[in-house]
This record gives C-alpha cells, sequence and structure tokens, in this order.
C-alpha cells in the first residue's frame, strides 16, 4: 500500500530532512511512503536546499503575498489537495493556521515541550529554562487552536544543569528525528 505525505515548513528544515532520508521510498511492511512535495512559506529557507538535494519537489507560497491569513491559508489548501497527501505534516512550519486550513487538512506538528506546557513560538527556550528536570518532545494533531490539538505521542528528555542552550537544543532535535519519522509511520499505518 502506497501512501504519501506533503511536508510544510519555514526555516532550516532539519526535520524535514530527516523525514524525507528516513521515509521517503523507504518499506515498512506493506507500506511505502513518498514524500509528494514540500512547501514552504518562506523563498529563503534552507529547507528549499535540503529537499531538493533529495528530487523533492518544492513549492514557495509567500505569505507576504497575501493580504490576509485566510487567503493565504486557502491557496495552502488548494496547493495540498493538488497532492492529494494521505497525510500533510508540519516540520517548522511557523503559521498560525485559521480554520480555512483545519478543517480541510488533516495535518500534525512537531512542538520542543511537553504539552500542554509551553505552546508557541517560544518552547525550546522556556523548556530550557524551566524549573523543570524534565523537558521534551510532542507530535500533535493540528487543530484551530495553537500547539493545542490531541497529543500522538511524547519523548521526555533529562535535562542537565550544567549544559548550554547549544547542547540542550541538539539533544531535543535528536528527539525530534527519533520521534516524528516513527509517529508519522504508525499514524500511516493505522
Ligand atoms: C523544531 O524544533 C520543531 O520542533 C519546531 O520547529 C523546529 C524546526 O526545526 N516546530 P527544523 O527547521 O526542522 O530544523
Amino acid at each position: 500500500m502506497k501512501k504519501s505525505i506533503v511536508i510544510l515548513f519555514s526555516g532550516e528544515g532539519t526535520n524535514l530532512e530527516n523525514i524525507i532520508r528516513e521515509l521517503h521510498g523507504k518499506e515498512f511492511g506493506t507500506l511505502q511512503i513518498h514524500v509528494a512535495c514540500a512547501i514552504t512559506n518562506k523563498p529563503k529557507a534552507n529547507g528549499i536546499k535540503r529537499a531538493q538535494k533529495y528530487g523533492i519537489p518544492v513549492e514557495v507560497l509567500d505569505h507576504k503575498k497575501f493580504g490576509s491569513r485566510e487567503s493565504f491559508d486557502a491557496e495552502l489548501v488548494s496547493l495540498i489537495q493538488k497532492y492529494n497527501p494521505d497525510l500533510t505534516v508540519l516540520a517548522g512550519f511557523m503559521r498560525i493556521l485559521s480554520p480555512v486550513f483545519t478543517s480541510k487538512i488533516n495535518s500534525i506538528n512537531i512542538h520542543p515541550s511537553l504539552l500542554p506546557l509551553y505552546k508557541g513560538g517560544t518552547a525550546m527556550k522556556d523548556s530550557f529554562e524551566s524549573t523543570m528536570k524534565v523537558a521534551g518532545i510532542t507530535v500533535h494533531w493540528v487543530n484551530e487552536e495553537l500547539d493545542s490539538g490531541e497529543i500522538i505521542d511524547q519523548e521526555s528528555l533529562k535535562k542537565s544543569d550544567s549544559e548550554t542552550f547549544d547542547s540542550f537544543c541538539e539533544r531535543m532535535h535528536a528527539v525530534e528525528y527519533e520521534l516524528y519519522p516513527k509517529a508519522i509511520v504508525k499514524i500511516l499505518k493505522s
């Protein structure tokens, strides 16, 4: 059974690249996964080169060219529907999505905190600065409320008092690279 995904990203694209490397053209039992396309809202995103390296088509939809959040989301929905994916995967896609998007597109997101703690764009820093002894990563369904959809999977890591923010980020990313492809396979198999 062949299933396809579309990946949305805005920046560096290390999760995007990791998902392509781990899943594109690969077989998991009877499931074969195809990354149909990667879409970015940022014309200069580094992830563009990362996706192209693997021959994945990249579509650029610059949100600055749209007059409203809803008009951008409507165009994004049409673009995704063109590829007719089984699942849409957000990987560092830095946009708040309106119901125009969430009512039409079945999508998941990865977030660098143990949700429901630390929603929003500063989650990595919030997790690092928190007095908690653990931090972690969440994969969740996307709904109309930011970082609030049903949790699919989470993985925690022990914090170390002596570590720098950079090393913390590196360890958090390593957890993301393990967790996200596994979650995608599990969803596509179900
Ligand atoms: C990741 O930390 C992810 O959890 C968050 O945005 C970051 C994207 O990093 N949503 P990259 O672009 O995949 O390198």
